[in-house]
């Protein structure tokens, strides 16, 4: 079995961000979202992976490389512009030579991995499977339709509905699919939806059409799509309640700074009049100076944090915050950003900010 690894589109949901960096290299707890996907396609005993890359290209190979350091062997498989995710399993056909395969979409987050999914497809042998969770906000993803059969449960996919506005279940589409070769029939006879793309959901829709077997499995841990500022800090939350972390390390503390929970510093991380309220995540070389770290904060490397208090937040690498009265919650910060008090008259705000970024002032 090989593995497709979904890494293209604009990710406009995590704009500014995402104007200089790929929505799957945007870190939940220090770690690419995009890994996460790999390890777990590694885990489940699957190497070969074909990774569909579009504009962002170069930096996904410059984060991924061979794979070899995953213990994976990557094909890099260009999409010229974000056409769906059934195109993409179309210029992945001579990659997978016949092969059963798992798509993985780049930026979901699923707990548990895929070993267990892996295993039911290679000994139930469908067409295809589909996992599916519960949301509340069905008309955002591919939405299912179950046939019941007499209380025992649902047994097959009646139909399978990109966005709907009106869903007719709750159960959305998870960015994990296992396939044998007859997808590849099915994405060449579809047609693009209303938003210009050759939907997975539609091809898939296409199989049961035609008869195949599609098996649906109902996700029972957690799943985030991470596409979103908000499910973005939630998988963040998640990943720092459920990871292992390896505690303080070789950080240096002084005597007035206080860890509290679970932590995770980096080599050469340091405090100084510093509290630190786990989960929290710190990249190495960050310094904590009169600061507060709150629970379900990833904090990237080289950043510095004085005079400030932080939590539930994502701060990228090199960034520095200083001086900020107000405790900073829920946000996402990208690389080397600089928030700091100014001394400058008149007192004001002064913002110099990206397209698309987003201030929340109180
Ligand atoms: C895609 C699929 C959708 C699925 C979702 C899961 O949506 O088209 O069916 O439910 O991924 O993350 P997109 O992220 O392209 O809007």
């Amino acid at each position: 079995m090989k593995g497709l690894i979904l890494s293209g589109g604009r990710g406009t949901r995590l704009r500014p961000l995402t104007y200089t960096s790929a929505k799957q290299l945007v870190p939940v707890a220090n770690k690419p979202v995009l890994f996460f996907g790999i390890e777990s396609l590694v885990a489940a005993g699957i190497t070969e992976l074909g990774i569909v890359v579009g504009d962002t290209r170069a930096e996904i190979e410059a984060a991924v490389g061979d794979g070899s350091r995953f213990g994976a062997r990557v094909t890099y498989l260009e999409q010229d512009a974000p056409r769906g995710l059934a195109h993409a399993v179309m210029i992945a056909e001579e990659f997978m030579a016949g092969e059963d395969f798992v798509m993985y979409l780049g930026d979901n987050l699923i707990a548990g991995g895929i070993t267990g999914l892996v295993e039911e497809f290679k000994q139930r042998r469908p067409n295809a499977m589909i996992l599916l969770a519960e949301v509340p906000n069905p008309q955002q993803f591919g939405v299912a339709e179950l046939e019941e059969d007499n209380g025992d449960g649902p047994v097959r996919v009646k139909r399978l509905v990109e966005k709907p506005p009106q869903p007719r279940s709750n159960l959305a589409l998870v960015g994990v699919y296992l396939f044998d070769r007859n997808i590849f029939d099915s994405v060449k006879r579809i047609q693009p939806s209303a938003r210009g793309e050759l939907e997975i959901t539609d091809a898939i829709q296409d199989l049961i059409d035609r008869g195949f077997e599609v098996h649906p499995h109902k996700v029972q841990g957690w799943w985030k799509d991470t596409g979103k500022l908000d499910d973005m800090l939630e998988a963040n939350r998640i990943v720092l309640d459920t990871m292992p972390l390896t505690g303080a390390g070789s950080a240096r503390l002084d005597a007035a700074s206080r860890i509290e929970g679970r932590v995770e510093l980096g080599a050469g991380v340091e405090l100084i009049d510093a509290k630190v309220r786990g989960p929290v995540i710190v990249g190495a070389g960050t310094r904590l100076e009169h600061a507060f770290i709150g629970p379900y904060t990833s904090i990237g490397e080289s950043c510095t944090l004085a005079h400030c208090e932080v939590e539930n937040s994502i701060i990228l690498a090199d960034s520095q915050i200083r001086d900020v009265d107000r405790r900073i919650d829920g946000s996402l910060i990208g690389r080397g950003v600089r928030i700091v008090k100014s001394k400058l008259k008149p007192r004001a705000h002064r913002f110099m900010l990206g397209d698309n970024s987003e201030v929340e002032i109180v």
